[in-house]
């Protein structure tokens, strides 16, 4: 069965429900949101904006999807599809969220690998992200993946909507993911660990911090508990020098690194890095 597209959605205005009528979505207020020829809607008020074209940008997109079509993390995609796999159980109808989607690259894996197995699945998939770029791209990867722009502050999604929300290298808001997440759901994170990339860290900066995954206690609490705790290491094939360009580019690194650091990054090339991330898992507890 194909991906399913979005029924409802919230008008990020007035968090009235929002309707399809043919390629606009509308509140009972008559606040409009047209649907972008990719097929995305655009739901960020201005207001919400903190510059003109917030999150990645279009280059850091397509360094992105780059470097992870080359299968560097591939991976990280393949145990991330296994992880949700086994969370799904066998449930006939599923909604994800893929909540800063990036390119799409983990939500398309994840998706494709549910219906591999299980062609039957009613299921719906939404990447958001709060660069159009991100969205645009996801769409042009799948293009039954249902696209939002939209901040993860403020989620145009009713309560209580869906099954399993990732968040991968991302940046959580737990109120809100709660908020989104049905009973007996599950919130997927995905963060770097203290080994991440060493062998580039340690060309780049001059001193190395190997710090732990990033602390979920904001997002835990007596309905809310972690289910599981993943450390996932790897080795990448060995990267050309391309690669180590793209690499650069989609993550903050080359911005933080001193000028010689950045001299020394240009010049990697036919290098594995070690991979070090953390799946964790919290849970509802319906
Ligand atoms: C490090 S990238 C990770 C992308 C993707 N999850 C992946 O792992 O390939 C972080 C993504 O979060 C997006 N982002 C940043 N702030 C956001 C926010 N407040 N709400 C939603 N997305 C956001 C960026 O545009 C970017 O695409």
């Amino acid at each position: 069965m194909p991906l399913l597209a979005l029924e409802h959605l919230l008008c990020p205005l007035d968090q009235h429900p929002l309707h399809r009528d043919g390629k606009t979505w509308r509140c009972s207020n008559n606040h409009c949101f047209d649907i972008a020829k990719q097929g995305y809607v655009n739901l960020l008020p201005v207001q919400n904006k903190k510059s003109l074209d917030p999150g990645d940008s279009q280059i850091m997109i397509q360094a992105r999807r780059q470097f992870l079509d080359s299968g560097a993390y591939a991976p990280l995609g393949q145990a991330l599809a296994e992880a949700v796999a086994e969370l799904c159980g066998q449930h006939s109808e599923l909604a994800i969220l893929d909540a800063g989607c990036g390119e799409g690259y983990y939500l398309n894996t994840v998706c494709t690998n549910l219906l591999n197995a299980r062609p039957e699945l009613a299921l719906t998939a939404t990447g958001l992200d709060i660069s159009k770029w991100a969205v645009r791209t996801t769409r042009s990867r799948n293009s039954g993946i249902n696209g939002l722009v939209a901040s993860n502050r403020q989620i145009p999604l009713p309560d209580n909507s869906q099954d399993i929300l990732l968040c991968t290298f991302g940046f959580p808001v737990f109120s809100e993911f709660q908020r989104v997440v049905k009973a007996g759901g599950h919130i997927v994170m995905v963060d770097p660990g203290p080994e991440h990339l060493i062998e580039l860290r340690q060309q780049i900066y001059e001193e190395i911090r190997r710090s732990p995954p990033a602390s979920l206690a904001a997002g835990l609490n007596d309905k809310w508990q972690l289910s599981s705790d993943t450390a996932l290491r790897f080795s990448t094939p060995k990267l050309s020098a391309e690669l180590f360009e793209q690499l650069l580019i989609m993550t903050p690194h080359l911005y933080r690194a001193s000028k010689a650091g950045r001299e020394r990054a240009a010049k990697l090339e036919d290098l594995a890095l070690s991979a070090d991330v953390s799946i964790r898992v919290i849970s509802h507890l319906a």
